[in-house]
Parts: C-alpha cells; sequence; structure tokens
C-alpha cells in the first residue's frame, strides 16, 4: 500500500490532511540532475526508449522537489510512432513527423498499437515503481486523440494547427476513422500502464485550444469520453484541456474524476462549473519567475480559493526550462507547509 495516497484521495473525492502537489514536466530540463541523465542517451528518444534512464528521471522529482507523486518519464509522441509515424525530437525546435496524415490509405496503414508495442514504457513505469518503494503514487498518461492527430497531420509543432484544423474541416469522416484509431490504440496502452503500475492516468489535450467549441465536443471531447469510460473504472483520469475552459462544464458531465485547469480561469468560477469533479491546478508558470514573497502570496491565495477538498495542486501547464529550481522547491514547500483555517 502506498505509503502517501493524498494524490489518489483527492482524485476519488475523499477528505484530505493536506493539499496534494506535483508538476506537469516535473521531470525535465528545471532539474540539474534530469539534464545529466539526459546526456547519458545519444537523443531525446533514445532516452526515452532507455527504461533504467526513464526511471531514474521519473523518480528524481519526488527525491529532490519532494512531489506527492511520480509522473512516468516518457511522451505522448509515442503512440503516433507506435502506430506507425515515427519521429524526431529536433532541439530546440521540438517534434518533426517525416511521414503525415493526409489519406484514407495513410490511415490503413496505421496499427492499432497495444502495450506490446510499447514494452519500453512498461518497463519504465515497473522499474518507477520498485524505485519508488510505495513512496507516493505513480501516473501514467498519454495524449488525448485530438491532440495525437494534430501532430500526425500536421507533422510538427505549430501556432495554430491550421493544417490539421483543415482535416477536419474537410475530411470530417476521415478524421473520426484516425481518431477511433488513437482511440483505441491508447485505451489498450492506458490498460497496460496500470498494469505496469499507473496509480492514476492523465489525459493531456494541450492543443484544445485552437478548436472551436463544437468541434472539441466533435473530434475532441468524445474520445477521451470513450476512454474515461474504459478506463475509470480501474483507476481515476485527469482530463487536462489546454484553453478550454468555454467546455468545462461539459468537460464535467464525463466520466472522469479529475479536471486539470490551466491558468486562464480563477478558482470559483471553475467550481461553479464543474459540479462535484476535483480540480486540479491551475498557477501560470510565469509565477515562478517572481520572487519569493510574491510566490508563497500568489500561491497562498490560490489555494484558499480552491479550498481544501477535492484538489490537487499544480501549474497550469509545464515547468519551462528555465524556471529558477529553489522556485519550484519554494512553490512545492508553500503548498506542503499550508494548512486551512
Ligand atoms: O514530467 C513530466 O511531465 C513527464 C514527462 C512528459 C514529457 N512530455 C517529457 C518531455 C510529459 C507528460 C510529456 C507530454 C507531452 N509531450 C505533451 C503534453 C503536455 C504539454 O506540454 O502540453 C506534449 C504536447 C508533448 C510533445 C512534446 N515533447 C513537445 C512539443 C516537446 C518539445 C518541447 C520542449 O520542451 O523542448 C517535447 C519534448 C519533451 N518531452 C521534453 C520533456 C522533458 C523536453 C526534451 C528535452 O529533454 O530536451
Amino acid at each position: 500500500m502506498l505509503k502517501n495516497d493524498l494524490l489518489l484521495r483527492a482524485a476519488n473525492g475523499q477528505s484530505v490532511e493536506r493539499v496534494p502537489v506535483w508538476l506537469m514536466r516535473q521531470a525535465g530540463r528545471v532539474l540539474p540532475e534530469y539534464r545529466a541523465t539526459r546526456a547519458k542517451a545519444a537523443n531525446f528518444i533514445e532516452f526515452v526508449k532507455n527504461p533504467e534512464l526513464a526511471a531514474e528521471v521519473t523518480v528524481q522529482p519526488v527525491d529532490i522537489l519532494g512531489v506527492d507523486a511520480a509522473i512516468v518519464f516518457s511522451d505522448i509522441l509515442v503512440i503516433p510512432e507506435a502506430m506507425g509515424l515515427p519521429y524526431q525530437m529536433i532541439e530546440a525546435k521540438g517534434p518533426w513527423f517525416e511521414k503525415t496524415i493526409k489519406s484514407a490509405a495513410d490511415i490503413d496503414a496505421l496499427n492499432i498499437a497495444d502495450a506490446n508495442d510499447l514494452n519500453y514504457v512498461m518497463q519504465a513505469l515497473q522499474k518507477s515503481k520498485t524505485a519508488l518503494n510505495n513512496e507516493v503514487p505513480l501516473i501514467g498518461f498519454c495524449g488525448a486523440p485530438w491532440t495525437i492527430l494534430a501532430y500526425m497531420v500536421e507533422g510538427s509543432g505549430s501556432k495554430t494547427f491550421s493544417k490539421a484544423k483543415q482535416f477536419l474541416y474537410t475530411q470530417p469522416d476521415l478524421a473520426h476513422r484516425l481518431l477511433e484509431k488513437i482511440t483505441l490504440s491508447s485505451i489498450q496502452y492506458l490498460k497496460g500502464q496500470i498494469e505496469s503500475g499507473a496509480n492514476l492516468i492523465q489525459l493531456f489535450d494541450s492543443w484544445a485550444g485552437v478548436l472551436s467549441e463544437s468541434h472539441f465536443y466533435e473530434f475532441s471531447l468524445r474520445y477521451m469520453e470513450q476512454i474515461c469510460d474504459a478506463i475509470s473504472p480501474l483507476v481515476p483520469v485527469t482530463i487536462f484541456a489546454k484553453d478550454a475552459h468555454y467546455a468545462l462544464e461539459n468537460i464535467s458531465h464525463t466520466s472522469c474524476n479529475t479536471i486539470g485547469l490551466d491558468w486562464t480561469i480563477n478558482p470559483a468560477k471553475a467550481r461553479a462549473l464543474t459540479g462535484t469533479k476535483t480540480l486540479q491546478g491551475n498557477a501560470d508558470p510565469c509565477l515562478l519567475y517572481a520572487n519569493a514573497e510574491t510566490i508563497v502570496r500568489e500561491t497562498t491565495a490560490m489555494l484558499n480559493a480552491f479550498g481544501k477538498d477535492r484538489y490537487i495542486c499544480n501549474l497550469g501547464h509545464g515547468l519551462y526550462p528555465d524556471l529558477p529550481k529553489e522556485n519550484v522547491k519554494l512553490f512545492v514547500e508553500t503548498v506542503k507547509n499550508f494548512r486551512y483555517a
């Protein structure tokens, strides 16, 4: 049994002695220890595919930052690769795919992936689980089907994802066929992650915010809902749909347990829209560039605004690589030391 299960209790709506805290991208370049481990691999993809190194950086933030959960070190782009679209991670630029999806034939050629195709992630989870020694829960994850489609069609990151959005407007039937394949792959992959030790699953819909509201429901939320229905009977599920707070009320009607919030909505508004769901978030990562007094003041105000129960503290998106490590630690300590009046 877990020694610290605050995250799982909060996700399940049970009461907690104090608010749990973890950070998106906590295993990342903010930590010099991460950069040292990463330097042992030839490149990002070799790093992700090396279960020993992946487990090492998964555990680092628990030891160094004192967070209440570990998230397995991997990437959402392992799914396109397992389905048949390999990617490269280009330094200072981000992901790049040599093949992209344009036609029905391209979609037919894709595999439906399962946990065996992603054995290196399963091994990373198992090794992380062993190293964590039941101290804190282990979070598994995958990208939301829409965000994965966005990379598969666009072929790289983009400010607008206009090629991917063009695909939705001009070939909606093909888009649904592709989303179904991604959804089936994701469900099998997540079930494997749970068998390999994941205690909670987060879906990252990083590009939800480029869609219109109706397209978000049609091309994104529907498929996240299918994943929640398959996974939430097994472990708690978090939906993090960035820049989509127009959709919070509808997200709260799915079987997810927790809703992740970016920093553009205040806690009271988010509570009013989401019924009894647990909320996670939502400090602006740039708060951690501020001085200590500002960090403590703003973090304390956020904790008071969300309240103790049904709340998991996090940032509104991932840590930026140049944030000062001491400030990240101060944020975590502020949350852990805070007690509600
Ligand atoms: O600590 C954690 O949060 C776990 C690890 C994790 C990574 N990527 C490691 C990573 C997680 C959960 C992800 C998810 C991910 N990957 C998302 C969804 C979350 C989000 O940020 O919205 C997305 C969109 C990706 C795709 C991706 N991976 C991009 C666009 C980039 C390049 C951007 C950058 O920061 O360089 C990556 C690379 C990546 N994935 C890094 C890390 C730590 C940085 C690579 C490095 O070490 O140089």
